[in-house]
């Protein structure tokens, strides 16, 4: 079944992960989805902005465990889905919104650091446990979050891995507003179609000239970022870290170093 459905509407392309039965966990065929989608709109003149949105009850789990246990992304080249969908996300140039609601965990809550506007329910839950999971951060949110809410706000969610609700995403700038969870989308799809009625180059070129200053610093955390995850990902931690959560108990880790 495809758990990544786009739709083109009103110069806004949709993009739905629907994946429910796992909190909509994303695999590599899914991270190879949404690059494709990603591409889709950048070619396409009739998709003026992208929206990306969960179901109601959920954004994303973040990366399939059982996937990063199976088959874990470490080849360089050509890139797995995941940093294709990462390059894509760096590299979009037309708007992005994001709708989250219910838990947004891992690539869930570090790819709305390169969205243009974010509105969450009152219910999402933010989470990075890259960490607890033995890993480290991706998407370039070692850069990311700690210039948008400080050092050590960005270490209790980076170190720590403290989930945290809308409202301290709200309060460190990682979303714009806090709505009832049951009409986030509606609102989101109002300030899309808002966007996607603006004349298209000024928003593009607006955009770009909003992110230019960080680009090059982006695209360089993105890579050492990479290079660290791919080892971490092989990490004797990680291996039980992904064990014990597909096994429902806590992880051990005291006999590793
Ligand atoms: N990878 C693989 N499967 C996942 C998953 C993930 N990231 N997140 C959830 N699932 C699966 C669960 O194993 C469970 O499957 P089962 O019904 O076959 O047992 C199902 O989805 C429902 O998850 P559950 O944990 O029961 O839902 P919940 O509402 O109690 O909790 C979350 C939701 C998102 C808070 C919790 O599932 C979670 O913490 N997931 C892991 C997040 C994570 O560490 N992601 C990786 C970041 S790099």
């Amino acid at each position: 079944m495809n758990s990544i459905l786009s739709e083109l509407l009103d110069g806004v392309l949709r993009i739905e992960i629907c994946r429910p039965e796992k909190k909509n966990a994303l695999t590599g065929a899914m991270y190879a989805a949404l690059a494709d989608a990603f591409a889709a709109a950048e070619n396409d003149p009739a998709a003026r902005v992208v929206l990306i949105h969960g179901q109601p009850g959920v954004f994303t789990a973040g990366n399939d465990l059982t996937d990063f246990l199976d088959h874990p992304p470490l080849a360089e080249d050509p890139p797995p889905p995941v940093f294709r969908f990462l390059q894509a996300l760096r590299t979009l140039s037309k708007p992005l919104v994001a709708a989250v609601a219910g838990p947004a965990v891992g690539i869930g809550t570090t790819l709305l650091l390169h969205c243009d506007l974010v509105y969450a329910g009152a219910g999402a839950k933010f989470q990075l446990p890259f960490v607890s999971l033995g890993l480290c951060p991706e998407a370039a949110s070692s850069l990311l979050l700690p210039a948008l809410a400080g050092h050590v706000r960005a270490a209790e969610i980076l170190l720590l891995g403290e989930a945290f609700d809308a409202e301290k995403a709200r309060e460190i700038g990682l979303i714009n507003a806090v709505l009832p969870d049951a009409g986030v989308l509606d609102h989101a799809l109002t300030q899309a179609r808002k966007l996607a009625a603006l004349p298209a180059a000024s928003v593009q070129i607006t955009k770009q000239l909003m992110k230019r200053a960080q680009a090059a610093l982006i695209e360089q955390t993105m890579l050492e970022e990479g290079r660290h995850f791919r080892m971490r990902l092989l990490s004797p931690e990680a291996k039980e870290a992904f064990a014990a959560f597909l096994e429902k108990r806590k992880p051990d880790f005291t006999n590793l170093n």
